[in-house]
């Protein structure tokens, strides 16, 4: 197990004795920063979070990942002390849905069902008919009868790979994620033609053009497993980058090439801002502190709990 440099092993250790002391687990998005998915109980897409965090019995759940999968994780286990260790890792996409403005959308489409994409506020989970991730969006959305348009928010470019997909009737709301919208069309074809073998797998919060190219498109895990089980040796990946950690793991023997996006960072790759917030000096006072903590009121709660419920029985 890598734990990176001298500081950081000695925060790592620090940090599973907390974890002990305090009955406390670690639940990480596959976008964290290797040394914290390292660290981690467990790891996984925003699926394999929430499932985990319902099932829960540790007094503390930390989510490294960003504020509305410590929601989740709240919502679903109210029991449980749910910090996160940076308050304002927040979601593009989960800000691009206020809910005075969404409660008039869902207005202006009387009788039609509500399905949101997990990365939402608990008020806008409240809202809904039932929630998806990435993962079950496909399946949740054919489940509803197919008499009625179905509302589908926040994620655009998602809402429109699965009206492709399943051929159903969305009303979309315009919200995108700031990282998979920064994929760069002109430069993924360039590297292609560099690696000519290698397969170009994306994550459907891409946008249309991006995913019309993929030979395969599905959540982190989805992308994940691809990469473990296809034949092929090379492939340009087009999420976050901190998933490259995970598939180097379970696929070591195969080349992985990050998808380049418009704008050329230091890695040029794609990071998201928000998850890239959590550090391992933050997990560890977090942890010391038990601050800061995540609450969601309980009416919001009880509203966003039935909508969440409903997508993991659906999931099962
Ligand atoms: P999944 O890991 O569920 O595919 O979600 C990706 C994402 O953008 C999380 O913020
Ligand atoms: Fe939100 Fe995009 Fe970051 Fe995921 S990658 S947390 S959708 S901004």
């Amino acid at each position: 197990m890598n734990k990176g440099s001298a500081d950081s092993s000695k925060l790592f250790d620090e940090i599973i004795k907390l974890k002990q002391e305090k009955n406390a687990l670690i639940l990480a998005h596959y976008y964290q920063q290797p040394e914290i998915q390292e660290v981690a109980d467990m790891t996984g897409d925003s699926l394999q979070m929430a499932q985990f965090a319902a099932q829960s019995e540790a007094d503390i759940l930390i989510v490294a990942g960003v504020f509305f999968m410590a929601e989740t994780a709240k919502i679903l286990n109210p029991t449980r002390k749910v910090l996160l260790p940076d308050r304002d890792a927040g979601c593009s996409l989960a800000d691009s849905c206020p809910p005075e403005a969404f409660q008039d959308f869902i207005q202006q489409h009387p009788g039609s069902p509500v399905v949101t994409y997990v990365n939402c506020s608990a008020e806008i989970k409240a809202m809904s008919d039932i929630v998806c991730t990435s993962s079950n969006a496909e399946k949740i959305i054919r489940s509803l009868p197919d008499n009625e348009p179905i509302i589908f928010a926040p994620d655009i470019n998602l809402g429109k790979y699965l009206i492709r997909q399943t051929g159903r009737q969305l009303i979309l709301w315009n919200g995108s994620c700031i990282v998979h919208e920064n994929f760069s069309i002109d430069k993924i074809l360039d590297l292609h033609r560099q690696h000519p073998n290698a397969l170009f797998i994306a994550h459907p919060e891409s946008q249309p053009h991006i995913l019309k190219i993929a030979s395969y498109i599905g959540s982190t895990k989805g992308m994940i497993d691809f990469v473990k089980r296809d034949p092929s040796t090379e492939f340009i990946v087009a999420t976050e980058a901190g998933i490259l950690h995970q598939m180097r793991k379970s696929a070591p023997h195969k080349t992985l090439i990050p998808a380049p996006a418009f704008e050329d960072n230091t890695c040029a790759c794609s990071e998201c801002p928000f998850m890239k917030m959590n550090t391992m000096e933050k997990l560890y006072r977090c942890l010391l502190y038990e601050d800061p903590e995540v609450h969601v009121a309980e009416p919001i709660r009880v509203k966003a709990h039935k909508a969440l419920q409903r997508m993991l029985e659906l999931s099962n």
